[in-house]
This record gives structure tokens, C-alpha cells and sequence, in this order.
């Protein structure tokens, strides 16, 4: 596999510029491409993201952007009705606030699963309908959703209430901040499909798929366990196997350099069709953790 031209060595972060292709548009993604036209004046006024260490600001780069969108009557329902309650961690509207959360077994432990069943993490399932096809898949796994966009964590609750699944628990929070609580070695597998693929040059530092952010995936993983992503988007798509394969601790179970079939088990989820509709190809990765 050769490497693609426009990769640099923005992928540690340390040449991260400003410059933006002003042509530059997101077909896939209209709503990251408006959230990454916000972004930039909402980090040049986001004090509240930013944390005091010894009289500097260290600036908070999400990989994310909270959008207001139209919230169903299902999902309203869900995230308001008792019923609903048990698959909602924390609370579901508002600022996913992830005190408290330092342990994703024991929310499994009075399941039918128990604590000790194989731990699935999907980091910003969109809408949830994949992540919900594969809970349904596999009843005896247990899986955690992980999401920013009350919107989708409300879609999420009711499909998994309407399909009576008891293998399914839904945070609101980031994901990294998340991680970063747990204990090493907790996670079976994480899952990360289609994240915002953040194109603009010097909005790079947002993706997840960075060697910082990375180090926090690897360390909540179980020896063996596995992170497995996919893109539609061809730049990030050779930036993820550049980071991933340089990664000490991570294997690539293709082969360095590769990417991997595309799984039949994963479900083809909401941005992956938008992507091929536009014309996109699809590429997999599953590293395995040493
Ligand atoms: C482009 S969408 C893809 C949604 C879905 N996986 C799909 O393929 O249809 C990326 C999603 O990731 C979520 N996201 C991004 N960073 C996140 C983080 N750090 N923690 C939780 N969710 C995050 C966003 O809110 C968004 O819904």
C-alpha cells in the first residue's frame, strides 16, 4: 500500500496550521462541515473548555461538535419516560456530565449478561441503528454507546426499549474524557464508524484518530482486545493506518499497511450510506492490542 500524497506530519500534531482550502467542502457530512465552520469561532471564545494549570490555559481540542437538531416524539419519549431510564447512565439531556462513571461492568450487573460478559464500547454511534442491529446480533455481549448528540442517544434509547434488549447501556458524554476514567485492560472492543472526518487541515488536531488520543483507547482495552474503525473518507482513511500501524502496542490484523474486508458483522450504518450515495469508497481497520 502506498502512502497517500497529501498525509504529513500534521498527524502528531506539532505542524498543525491555520491554513484552510477555502474550496474546501464536506459532501458527506454537511452538518460536521457547519459544525467545523463554527468551530472556529467557538474555540476562539470557549473559555469555559479551557483548564487553569499554573496560571496557562491548556485548550480542550473536542473531537466533536454539539449540533441542535430536530428531536423526534420517540426520542423525546425515551429520554423522558421511566421506562427508558435503565438504558440511560447519566443523564441524557443537558452536559453529559460523566462524574461517577468509572466502570462500565457493574452497569451490566444485574442483567441477564452479568458484569463479566464480553464489553463492547461504541464511540459516537449518530443515530444508534447500527449499534442497535449489533446489540441485537449478539445478546450475550454487553454494549455501551457513547455519544454526544441527545437527538441520537434518544433514537438509541427507544430502539433498544421497543426491542426489549438487555445488553445495552447509552452515556452522554465524550467518549475520550470517558476513557480516561476507566480502568486499563476493561474493554473487550471499541468501535469508532465513520467519525467526523474533520478535513480542513488545521482541524486535524480534532480527529479521533490521533496517537494521543489513541494511547487512552489502547490502555481501556484487554490485552487482545480490539479497535476496530471505519471511514468513507480516503484522506483520513491513510491517516488512521499511518497512526494506527506506527502505534506501539496495537497490531494491524491485515497486515501493516493494509485494510482490512469489511466485516459482515458490522452493520452498514447511516454515514457509511451518505458516503457511498456521494460516490465514497469504504475502508475497515481492526488492530488488536498486543
Ligand atoms: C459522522 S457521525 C457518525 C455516526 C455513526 N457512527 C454513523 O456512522 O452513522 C460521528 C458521531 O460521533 C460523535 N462523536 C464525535 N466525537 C465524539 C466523542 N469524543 N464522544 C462521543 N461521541 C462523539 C458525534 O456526535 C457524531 O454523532
Amino acid at each position: 500500500m502506498s502512502q497517500h500524497p497529501d498525509i504529513n506530519d500534521n498527524i502528531n500534531g506539532a505542524n498543525t496550521t491555520d491554513e484552510q482550502n477555502p474550496n474546501s467542502t464536506n459532501p458527506m457530512n454537511p452538518e460536521a462541515q457547519a459544525a467545523t465552520d463554527t468551530a472556529i469561532s467557538i474555540d476562539a471564545n470557549a473559555s469555559s473548555q479551557n483548564e487553569p494549570t499554573e496560571g496557562k490555559h491548556i485548550r480542550i481540542v473536542n473531537t466533536f461538535m454539539k449540533r441542535r437538531t430536530h428531536m423526534n416524539k420517540n426520542a423525546e419519549l425515551a429520554l423522558t419516560a421511566p421506562e427508558f431510564a435503565h438504558y440511560l447512565v447519566n443523564n441524557s439531556f443537558g452536559d453529559g456530565n460523566l462524574d461517577g462513571i468509572n466502570d462500565l461492568r457493574v452497569l451490566f450487573a444485574d442483567s441477564p449478561n452479568g458484569s463479566d460478559a464480553p464489553l463492547t464500547v461504541e464511540i459516537g454511534f449518530g443515530l444508534g441503528d447500527s449499534f442497535i442491529e449489533m446489540a441485537a446480533a449478539e445478546p450475550t455481549r454487553n454494549f455501551v454507546g457513547v455519544e454526544v448528540h441527545e437527538p441520537g442517544i434518544g433514537k438509541c434509547a427507544y430502539m433498544a426499549g421497543t426491542q426489549g434488549l438487555t445488553n445495552v447501556k447509552i452515556i452522554n458524554g465524550d467518549a475520550i474524557q470517558l476513557l480516561k476514567q476507566l480502568p486499563e485492560n476493561h474493554i473487550d472492543r471499541i468501535q469508532l464508524y465513520f467519525p467526523d472526518p474533520w478535513q480542513k487541515k488545521r482541524h486535524y488536531k480534532r480527529r479521533f484518530v490521533s496517537p494521543e488520543r489513541m494511547a487512552i483507547v489502547t490502555r481501556s482495552l484487554k490485552q487482545g482486545g480490539w479497535f476496530h474503525t471505519a471511514t468513507d473518507w480516503e484522506h483520513y482513511a491513510f491517516w488512521m493506518v499511518e497512526v494506527l500501524d506506527g502505534f506501539a502496542g496495537l497490531t494491524n490484523q491485515a497486515g501493516a499497511g493494509n485494510f482490512t474486508d469489511r466485516p459482515d458483522f458490522r452493520p452498514m450504518t447511516k454515514f457509511e450510506r451518505r458516503g457511498l450515495e456521494r460516490g465514497h469508497g469504504v475502508w475497515d481497520l481492526i488492530y488488536i492490542k498486543d
